[in-house]
């Protein structure tokens, strides 16, 4: 039989072998049926122009797929190009952008809104408008003044941060420079440099200024941590620095924080075991309110501190620390450092009520309010940013519905986001201001000017 032949007589047998091949192959192999792709993209404001919009599609995934764009303008969908959209949003208005990605499984859609305020500028950051309110703070705060911190190297440079206080604020307190470890370096040997740069400002454009802080444990200068004399002597030298401080500002400080913290935030809320209790007795805070006293009379005189409306417990020992002092003390500086979700309302109206039923008057001495206590946004986005909005029209509301004997200034610690003594200390973003990065009013600023209505 030729070789020919004999090829065709096994033909079938090979045609056998890889039909089986085939059926075990067919029978082995799982056919894995197309999944659709997600759409994804990112968005951002072309830095030249507030009214473009930059559109990336970020789209992943294997197998033939298409991109098409809706700008929610209206019109056809439009099909993505390589590379980034460009996109002129000029109207007012809040827009659907979507991107439509299909493959053979079908389709899917990612999907941002976009908010177009051309008062605010044109497309707001993370639909985050700023405030285009031209109200002035102080000027609608007729009850009590309005306040924010400073440092002399601010005051120094002027610019914005020195216009923005001259211009919408009332009263100024020194973010850190009038603190023990400040102005009294070492034994015996004052700087006031930095306090007198302050209260010169504020003395010189007609703006309020509280002294913030006479003692604290947390701004005490080593050579006092460590002093090295005998209790007495101690306390001699504590009488003299709140006695020399006081005396050079009288007539220029309106209000002083003469203890600041002197509570623990453990159970029942102790004293602190500083330094001053420790070689000055537990009655340490009246006689540095005392000392205060006596140096200017016509001074008002706080007690400062934190947690008073998240800790009811805590609120109830700083007031047991006012009702020791009776007449010495003119008020309860309340540091409010709270967050967009809390405290609640009711515990911060705890806080004026227990104020105002003891006579005394109520500082809200250094707002801020967290967008991000979480850390769980990477950009102050539209709801954070109302949220945070409402949470500050509601202090101010509190505030502004005390009577009007009880009212002082409501201070709020910081100008600009970025500023904000919160970013180190939690060491994430936030937004806890009223001022963006640029000296923009944020929406905080409108709930500030609502709490007032
Ligand atoms: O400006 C100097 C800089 O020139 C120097 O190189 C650097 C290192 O020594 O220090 C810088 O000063 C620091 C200042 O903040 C400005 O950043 C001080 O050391 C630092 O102690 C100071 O921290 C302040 C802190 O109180 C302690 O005084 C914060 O700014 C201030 O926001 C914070 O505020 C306190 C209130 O007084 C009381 N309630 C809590 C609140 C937050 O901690």
């Amino acid at each position: 039989m030729t070789k020919f032949l004999r090829f065709f007589k096994i033909l079938p047998l090979f045609l056998l072998f890889i039909s089986c091949e085939k059926e075990e192959e067919a029978e082995g192999v799982i056919v894995i049926p197309p999944t659709k792709i997600q759409a994804k993209f990112e968005m951002s404001i072309s830095s030249t122009d507030q009214n473009v919009l930059l559109l990336d599609n970020k789209t992943t995934g294997t197998g033939d797929f298409t991109s098409e764009w809706d700008f929610g303008q209206g019109g056809s969908l439009v099909l993505d190009q390589p590379g980034i959209e460009e996109v002129r949003f000029d109207n007012d208005g809040t827009y659907s952008v979507r991107l439509i990605v299909t493959n053979a499984a079908g389709l899917t859609v990612d999907e941002k809104t976009v908010i177009v305020d051309n008062t605010a500028g044109g497309i707001c950051p993370n639909g985050v408008c700023g405030s285009t309110n031209s109200a002035i703070l102080k000027d609608a705060a007729t009850t009590f003044l309005v306040g924010n911190i400073t440092r002399a190297s601010r005051i120094n440079a002027g610019g914005q941060h020195t216009d923005l206080l001259k211009s919408t604020f009332s009263t100024i307190t020194s973010e850190y420079e009038m603190k023990m470890d400040q102005m009294y370096p070492s034994e015996g040997n004052y700087n006031f440099s930095a306090a007198d740069a302050i209260v010169n400002f504020g003395v010189n454009n007609g703006i309020n200024v509280h002294g913030h802080a006479l003692i604290w444990h947390n701004a005490t200068p080593d050579w006092v941590e460590n002093y090295s004399g005998t209790d007495a002597e101690f306390e001699a030298m504590v009488k003299d620095y709140i006695t020399t401080t006081v005396t050079r500002y009288k007539g220029k400080v309106a209000s002083w924080d003469v203890v600041n913290e002197a509570l623990e935030d453990g159970s029942g809320h102790p004293l602190r075991n500083s330094v001053f209790r420790q070689k000055m007795g537990d009655d340490y805070i009246k006689k540095c309110f005392q000392w205060a006293r006596d140096a200017d009379p016509d001074c008002l005189l706080f007690y400062n501190d934190y947690n008073m409306a998240s800790s009811p417990t805590k609120r109830a020992a700083m007031f047991n620390i006012v009702d020791s002092l009776g007449d010495l003390i003119d008020g309860v500086g309340a540091q409010m450092h709270i967050s967009y979700n809390g405290p609640s309302a009711s515990n911060i109206q705890a806080v004026a009520d227990g104020t105002v039923s003891r006579g005394k008057i109520l500082h809200f001495s250094e707002l801020d309010i967290r967008a991000n206590p979480n850390n769980d946004q990477t950009v102050l986005t539209g709801d954070r940013a109302n949220a945070q909005k409402a949470k500050f029209k509601e202090v101010v509301k509190i505030y502004n519905s005390i009577p009007l004997d009880n009212k002082y200034a409501l201070t709020v610690w910081g100008v600009r986001d970025n500023e904000s003594w919160l970013l180190n200390f939690w060491g994430h973003i936030d937004w806890p201001l009223m001022y963006d990065d640029n000296y923009n009013k944020k929406p905080a600023y409108d709930g500030f000017l609502e709490g007032l209505e």
